[in-house]
């Protein structure tokens, strides 16, 4: 199985990254310190998902203790959308930075389509948002640009965006993005995007690679689903391991997120799998576009996005 993924200067990146959103504060340093010291060398941030400073901590450490060093790392981050506008990306990237007890980022994403006035954490009305005719992305760029010219961040790029954001971006940039982090696993699996990336030299993330289990009730569970449990069967793996296999296998990064030792480890040893093209050919099938981040709350009444606004628009 190929382990990294190469951007376009050559710098790799490891396809198989630690994921950090809703690990709490008091879970992740534990999460990354352990994910380092097993073989861990990609952590994916982003400063909404207000652990960034416990992530740190744990980086710090494993760095003290002679684990790893910085550049052994991949670390990426995340622009918040209450900090969209050229001129509050470096700021943001410096509270990112200082909370991570970093100077350089490797990746800096915008995080959403999505602008919120200043100081939002989550929307709860109209008044909350920014349209992006207000802000536009190629605004809102131009800073990631900025910082990428400053060394605060090695590659620029985005997430949740379409082809048509990408397109917006790609029209006027001088620093094209490098990657999309998106939904992406067997019953998501992003196939026109994915092209779309591919012929534009823009590397793809998979976030919910496990198909997040965010929704307990959900009848659409992945790693349920009898045709990853059999394969995951035949192949002696386990189906989280089957479901990540094959998205990396497409030549897609994954994040999956744990806070447990032994998925940490269960998730890693995935890269020491292959599955054969017969196993490829039956998971592409399990394709339904099932989103299980839906982006349904960025629809408040009257508001300027709706999910669908942002998917396909
Ligand atoms: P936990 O942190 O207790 O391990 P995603 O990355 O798709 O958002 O999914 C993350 C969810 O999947 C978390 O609830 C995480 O729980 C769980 N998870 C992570 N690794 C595995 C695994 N190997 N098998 C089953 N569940 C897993």
């Amino acid at each position: 199985m190929v382990t990294t993924l190469k951007f376009r200067n050559n710098d790799e990146m490891p396809i198989l990254g630690l994921g950090t959103f809703r690990s709490e504060p008091n879970e992740v340093y534990n999460a990354v310190f352990f994910a380092i010291k097993m073989g861990y060398r990609h952590i994916d941030c982003a400063a909404a998902y207000g652990n960034e400073k416990e992530v740190g901590k744990a980086i710090a450490e494993a760095i003290k203790q002679g684990l790893v060093t910085r550049e052994d790392l991949w670390v990426t981050s995340k622009l918040w959308n209450a900090s969209h506008g050229e001129e509050n990306v470096i700021p943001a990237l410096h509270q990112t930075l200082e909370d991570l007890q970093l100077n350089y980022l490797d990746l800096y994403l915008i995080h959403w389509p999505v602008a919120l006035k200043k100081g939002t954490e989550m929307p709860e009305r109209a008044s909350d948002f920014v349209p992006l005719s207000e802000v536009p992305l190629t605004n809102t760029w131009k800073g990631m640009e900025a910082a990428l010219e400053e060394g605060l961040t090695k590659h620029i790029g985005v997430s949740n965006f379409n082809e048509n954001h990408l397109k917006e971006i790609m029209a006027t940039a001088v620093h094209q993005p490098e990657m999309n982090q998106v939904e992406i696993h067997p019953f998501l699996q992003q196939e026109a995007l994915q092209s779309f990336c591919v012929q534009n030299d823009i590397l793809l993330t998979a976030y919910a690679p496990l198909g997040s289990l965010v929704d307990e009730n959900s009848t659409l569970r992945l790693l349920e689903n009898d045709t990853i449990k059999t394969i995951a069967e035949a192949r002696h793996m386990s189906p989280a391991q089957v479901a990540l296999a094959y998205t990396m296998q497409r030549g897609i990064a994954v994040i999956p997120k744990s806070i447990n030792e032994a998925r940490l480890l269960q998730n890693l040893e995935t890269l020491n799998h292959t599955l054969t093209e017969e196993d490829m050919a039956m998971l592409k099938d399990l394709d339904q576009e099932h989103r299980f981040i839906d982006g349904k709350f960025w629809e408040v009444d009257n508001g300027p996005y709706t999910a669908d606004s942002i998917w396909n628009a």
